[in-house]
């Protein structure tokens, strides 16, 4: 599948360890930035690849910034965004398989590198499991109409 993704530079080096994983399992990835080290603003990256996830442009995405939390807050102010922050492989896993979540957060400052691409497998190879998990869905996403 196509997958956006976006850091600030505090993930910076953890994007680029995440784009060899992804493709290693077979995906294509838009890097929408940042591309070095030196200190940006995470919501103008986060944004760019919560916006190409949105509209349909890719269909899942990921974000990394120092925690993790400015990221993934960017990313849920875009409509159709749900991004689950995940710091462990349960979570990530969980959150495909109940919250049909389309985009994961990471904290570079928070977990190592191999725990993180322990995360992003368990992200991109478990399915929404759909049933009852449908109907808490749509309530909350109803929350984004209100
Ligand atoms: C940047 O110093 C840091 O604030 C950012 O990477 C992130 O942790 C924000 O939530």
């Amino acid at each position: 599948m196509k997958i956006a993704i976006a850091c600030d530079h505090g993930g910076f080096k953890l994007k680029q360890a995440v784009i060899q994983e992804l493709k290693r399992l077979g995906h294509e990835v838009e890097d929408f930035g940042t591309y070095n080290e030196e200190s940006c603003d995470y919501p103008d990256y986060a944004s760019k690849a919560a916006k190409a996830v949105a509209s349909g442009e890719c269909e899942k995405g990921v974000v990394i910034c120092g925690t993790g939390i400015g990221v993934s807050i960017t990313a849920n102010k875009v409509k159709g965004i749900r991004c689950a922050l995940c710091h462990d492989v349960y979570s990530a896993k969980k959150t495909r398989q109940h919250n049909d979540a389309n985009m994961l957060a990471m904290g570079a400052r928070v977990i190592g590198e191999g725990l993180a691409l322990e995360i992003v497998d368990a992200f991109f190879t478990s399915e929404f499991e759909g049933g009852r998990h449908i109907r808490r869905i749509e309530k909350m996403m109803a929350l984004e109409k209100e």
